[in-house]
């Protein structure tokens, strides 16, 4: 994350890359120019051959996708303005009138919306089942989605926000390989936003395609605003293909501040993920705490533990708190925080704080929010890098204000 992918000597011995603020690219001679855009119209196989148009590569932006892409041991990556940028470019890339998408549920509010309130006015439908779901749920909704037009895409979230319930994902892509001939097969995307690159992979396990937020983990500072698809060269070139149209790349600071943020990520997911292992233990046995919704403590046995023990190598920073009492108990103990931050988001340096019944998910039906646990007492929290204890001193300081 140091220096793959940059050479100082091409930029006056800088150590760091130079952020390239420039819209456009010089050619060196016509016949370059046009050698350039047979690639990157698809005219020629194999890409660009160099920089043209900043719309649709530059170079801060191209160091950031090999390393990206090293990280989970993928072909390629491409990097996007937000995480709803890569989410929107992704589905608009595979997805036509009449198609149906597969997905688990709940997924991120904002990509449920975009599907069902968006798409849906497009004529695409969606049939969705449990993230916990086993083998026979996910076959029974596939089914039920070729029934409802083509499958073009089976989209996932795991962990999923804001249950934090896991994915198997490896049934998912055994599911698919069984329902569709070879040829059809409609791709596996995943939003892999809490818990990658560092403690799942799940290209591993059979997805084609990673889905990032870069503005939680990967950004980490809580300064910026990104996104990212990971995996197969051949459908990350069909994205690739559609974000040069519309532009949904993000600027070279963006890359540039994402650049320094890789050299941290290892330090700080660790360091956040031993951290929340400690809050989680404190919080876990205090009188005014019904229950801890953290990866760490599944039940052995469980079929969210066995999905854990094949796909998972660490339990994250960010967890759900349930109080005993309501969404009075729930805005006592955030209001009495003064270490954490009381703000939405996740995967930053700082600890933050929220009452997803209240903010985030305001907008939910309140039947499927009683289905999906999001409940007024509530409160999500994302774990940074700052001194555990005195995570733990505030945390016990607000539930003796509750
Ligand atoms: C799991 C998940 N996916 C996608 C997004 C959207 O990302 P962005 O806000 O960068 O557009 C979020 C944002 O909270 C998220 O939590």
């Amino acid at each position: 994350m140091m220096g793959y992918g940059f050479d100082p000597s091409l930029s006056e011995g800088s150590l760091k890359p130079p952020i390239f603020l420039t819209s456009t690219f010089v050619f060196e001679n016509a016949a370059a120019g046009k050698r350039f855009f047979e690639g990157v119209t698809g005219k020629i196989p194999g890409g660009a051959e160099g920089l043209i148009y900043s719309r649709f590569n530059g170079p801060n932006q191209e160091i950031l996708e090999d390393r990206f892409a090293l990280w989970e041991d993928a072909d390629d990556a491409l990097v996007f303005a937000s995480g709803m940028a890569a989410i929107a470019t992704l589905l608009l890339t595979f997805v036509r009138p009449g198609d149906c998408i597969v997905q688990s549920g709940p997924l991120y509010a904002a990509t449920e919306g975009l599907i069902a309130k968006i798409l849906g006015q497009f004529g695409v439908s969606w049939v969705d089942f449990p993230s916990g779901a086993t083998r026979e749920e996910i076959d029974a909704a596939i089914a039920k989605g070729k029934a409802k037009g083509r499958v073009s895409l089976i989209y996932l979230e795991s962990p999923a926000n804001p249950t934090n319930q896991l994915v198997d994902v490896e049934a998912v892509a055994a599911a698919r390989d069984a329902a569709f001939d070879k040829g059809e097969r409609p791709p596996i995307a995943i939003d892999n936003t809490f818990l990658g690159p560092m403690w799942a992979k799940p290209i591993a396990q059979g997805a084609d395609l990673t889905v990032y937020s870069l503005t939680k983990y990967a950004g980490g500072h809580s300064d910026l605003v990104g996104g990212a698809l990971v995996g197969d060269m051949q459908l990350i070139n069909q994205v690739r293909m559609l974000r040069n149209t519309i532009g949904t790349i993000c600027d070279a600071n963006t890359a540039w501040m994402l650049l320094r943020s890789l050299e941290t990520l290892e330090l700080r997911m660790e360091r956040a993920g031993e951290n929340a292992a400690k809050v989680c233990e404190f919080l876990r046995d205090h009188p005014k705490v019904e229950s801890v919704g953290y990866l760490g403590f599944l039940e052995p046995g469980s079929r969210q533990a066995d999905i854990y023990n094949r796909h998972c190598t660490g339990a994250g920073s960010t967890f759900s708190l349930y109080l005993k009492g309501g969404e009075k108990e729930a805005f006592a103990f955030l209001d009495a925080l003064s270490i954490a931050h009381l703000a939405v988001s996740l995967g930053g340096t700082e600890t933050l704080a929220s009452a997803p019944a209240a903010m985030t998910h305001l907008s939910v039906p309140d039947e499927r929010k009683a289905a999906l646990g999001i409940t007024d007492n509530l409160v999500r929290i994302s774990i940074g890098v700052e001194d555990p204890d005195d995570l733990i001193a505030d945390f016990a300081n607000a539930l003796n204000a509750v």
